[in-house]
């Protein structure tokens, strides 16, 4: 017979009395998350009646705004408050020009959905790698992308989108003094009430491969690794956002999300801004694909990735995944 071994005076914690049950989880959860922090991206694109998939993000389309009142129904009922607009024009040309015209493709669509809904916050992507015909995000001039003459643009792309109605501006393109060169301009031109949601933090990241399929917005030559951030960096980071913050940023974004989880903590303690992290489209493709597959439960990894974005500190995050996860919620 085997002698038991008497455990009389061990000293532990009871962790596990807090996971006894279902509500006594529920009681101590840290982080919630919620349909108010789903931010959607949407893509515009000329012509009618058309609802172009985007291949390799599976569930996400190109459409055109004849369709877009529905798509923004859907997305009211569904309890979302708002959406982040980006364009896809029929014409490129060297200095973007489509994205500055006041009636270029993201501008009529900020107009009409703000004559339709015009309860929803409507974040204006502003950058001009759609709108090149090179893919990238400023003028070009011997193969360089050059910084001070590439504000004015964008600086003319904020104002114009304001102009049509966006609540938020928020730029993407990594040029030094974009947030200053935006602040002034909205200034202005009479839009001292519209913030500014600033990436901030854009790593030069593989994960917006897909993206580059939906936007139409690849480079032609080169990569954005002179203005976007090195993936090995952390202080550029606290640099990046300290800068963006005295330039006037109301929101900081940190981009990707999954693989920079540290980076949005880090803006979360030592700033006080609301931090935002955009989940990607690498990212939400990667997990599209797995499900297809069948080889992974969608709906439990959406929701976990998404909270470990909260308890790392984003207090909104951008996803194309906020349809799937806005009825998740509502069916808990
Ligand atoms: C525009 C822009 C990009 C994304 C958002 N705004 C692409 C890029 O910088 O190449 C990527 C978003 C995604 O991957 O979901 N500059």
């Amino acid at each position: 017979m085997k002698e038991e071994i008497v455990m009389k005076d061990l000293q532990f914690a009871r962790h596990r009395r807090l996971r006894n049950s279902a509500n006594m989880r529920a009681l101590v959860r840290e982080t919630h998350l919620h349909k108010e922090d789903l931010i959607y991206p949407i893509f515009f694109v000329e012509g009618e009646n058309k609802r172009n998939a985007v291949q390799s993000m599976p569930g996400v389309y190109q459409v055109s705004l004849d369709l877009v009142n529905d798509e923004m129904q859907e997305l009211v009922d569904l309890g979302i408050k708002s959406v982040l607009v980006f364009g896809v024009p029929a014409e490129k040309d060297e200095v973007g020009s489509q994205a500055y015209h006041d009636h270029g493709i993201v501008q009529k669509g900020i107009r009409q959905i703000k004559e339709n809904f015009p309860e929803l916050v409507v974040i204006a992507d502003t950058c001009l790698c759609q709108y090149t015909d090179h893919g990238h995000c400023g003028i070009i001039e011997e193969g360089k992308v050059l910084n001070d003459p590439t504000l004015d643009l964008l600086a003319r792309t904020a104002v114009s989108q304001a102009r049509a109605g966006a609540d938020v501006i928020a730029p993407s393109n990594m040029m030094d003094g974009f947030v200053a060169a935006i602040r002034h301009g909205l200034d202005e031109a009479g839009f001292e009430h519209i913030p500014v949601m600033s990436y901030a933090v854009k790593y030069a990241s593989a994960f917006y491969g897909p993206f580059r399929d939906a936007a139409h917005s690849s480079p032609q030559f080169g990569d954005r690794k002179t203005y976007q951030m090195d993936p090995a960096n952390r202080l550029e980071a606290m640099r990046e956002a300290a800068s963006d913050i005295e330039e006037g940023a109301d929101f900081l974004i940190v981009k990707p999300a999954l693989s920079y989880l540290d980076i949005m903590r880090d803006m979360k303690n030592n700033f006080n801004l609301p931090v935002v992290a955009y989940n990607v489209s690498g990212e939400y493709s990667m997990i599209k694909a797995a499900a297809q597959n069948g080889w992974i439960n969608e709906k439990d990894i959406v929701l976990e990735k998404l909270t470990s974005m909260k308890r790392a500190g984003a207090d909104l995050i951008i996803t194309y995944h906020a349809k799937d996860v806005a009825r998740w919620l509502t069916d808990k």
